[in-house]
């Protein structure tokens, strides 16, 4: 393991975040850094800003979402969340639809899992 850190240590150092972040482009970190600030760290939806909750959501009806924030189905889906994934997109955020999907179900779900 020593070796990854000197790694990760050389790109912090010679500044390639982006480097360092597509090393480690996980769902798990990718909900935590790009949605959890709005949806929570539950998924469980954040009242303030307006984030509706993930995890009562069927996981084929967040991979019905997912593809229409993704894509350009503008009757499908929220305008809001549409221009927040755009300024993720900006920012280097990628993610498969599905594994997205299937990942905040199973983490965060609050309904029977099938
Ligand atoms: C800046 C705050 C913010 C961030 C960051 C954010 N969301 Fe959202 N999201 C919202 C808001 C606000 C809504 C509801 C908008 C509305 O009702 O019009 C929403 C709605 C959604 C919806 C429901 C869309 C729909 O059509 O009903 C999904 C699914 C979703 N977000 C997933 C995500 C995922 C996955 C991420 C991380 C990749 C994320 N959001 C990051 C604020 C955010």
């Amino acid at each position: 393991m020593m070796k990854k850190k000197v790694i990760i240590a050389a790109l912090a150092v010679t500044g390639m975040f982006s480097m360092a972040s597509a090393m480690s482009n996980t769902n798990y970190q990718i909900y935590k850094h790009s949605c959890a600030n709005c949806h929570g760290d539950q998924a469980q939806g954040i009242v303030e800003k307006k984030a509706p909750p993930l995890n009562t959501m069927s996981r084929e009806d967040l991979v019905v979402k997912l593809s229409a924030l993704k894509g350009t189905d503008y009757e499908n889906h929220s305008k809001t969340m549409e221009s927040n994934q755009r300024v993720l997109e900006k920012k280097g955020m990628q993610y498969d639809v599905m594994k997205m999907a299937t990942y905040i179900y199973y983490a965060f779900s609050i309904e029977e899992n099938d």
